[in-house]
């Protein structure tokens, strides 16, 4: 399947390699030792340069970066999970979404880049209809999110940005783990109304205020 796949990829994007290729779903079902050579035979050939995973629990991860280290094989750069500023509600169980132990995880391994998708939780930040309405909110919703969400729009009031904006440039802020938000704009005006995150410096201050927010 990852052999067609890539040649498929790589056939409609027209080019002969792509930099960064992704296991979209954690594959349980498929031995990992198949999935790893696969994927090592794939860069070996040149089409792919750098392999990540995405939809994983930790455990997995870890499980996958050892078979790595031991048959030689490239190990995942990239981690692609859901994440933002708002923490995940207590009980949250979704391999999908970043938790605390995967945090900690990535911290102690600076090889492992965080991409987060659904970044600024499909426009929850700037849209209080969206926020109360929109079923991603399951995940998020409590007290912690309230205080989180109370102090980003105080400051991004005080900084004169939208909250996702705010959002995106405290993400790309972060450092332990190295975070690269990726955004899904459907629209040009929204792609547009994204773009400001990438100039906004934010100080130690304000930072330590984002942080610091929550129940
Ligand atoms: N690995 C995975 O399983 C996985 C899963 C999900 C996504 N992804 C990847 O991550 C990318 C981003 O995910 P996402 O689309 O969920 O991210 P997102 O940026 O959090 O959500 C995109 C949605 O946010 C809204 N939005 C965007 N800009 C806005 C703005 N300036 N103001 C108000 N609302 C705005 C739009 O909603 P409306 O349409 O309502 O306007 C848009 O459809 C995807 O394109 C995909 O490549 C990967």
């Amino acid at each position: 399947t990852l052999h067609a796949s890539i040649d498929d990829s790589l056939r409609r994007l027209g080019t002969d390699h792509v930099d960064l290729y992704y296991v979209h779903v954690d594959d349980r079902a498929t031995p990992l030792e198949e999935t790893l050579e696969a994927l090592a035979e794939i860069v070996r050939a040149g089409k792919a340069r750098y392999i990540g995973w995405s939809n994983v629990r930790t455990w997995r991860l870890e499980r996958i970066r050892g078979l790595c280290e031991r048959n030689g094989w490239p190990a995942p750069v990239a981690l692609q999970q859901q994440h933002s500023y708002l923490r995940p509600r207590t009980g949250l169980d979704v391999a999908s979404v970043v938790d605390h132990e995967q945090l900690d995880y990535l911290r102690a391994h600076e090889d492992l880049t965080l991409v987060a998708y659904s970044p600024i939780l499909r426009g929850i930040y700037d849209d209080p209809a969206k926020r109360r309405d929109h079923w991603m909110m399951e995940r998020y919703a409590g007290p912690d999110a309230e205080a989180r969400l109370e102090v980003l729009t105080a400051v991004a009031a005080e900084v004169g940005v939208t909250p996702n904006q705010l959002v995106l440039s405290w993400m790309l802020h972060q450092s332990s783990p190295r975070t690269v938000p990726l955004i899904g704009p459907r629209t040009l005006a929204q792609f547009e109304a994204a773009l400001p995150a990438l100039d906004l410096t934010l100080s130690a201050e304000l930072l330590a205020r984002l942080d610091a927010a929550g129940a």
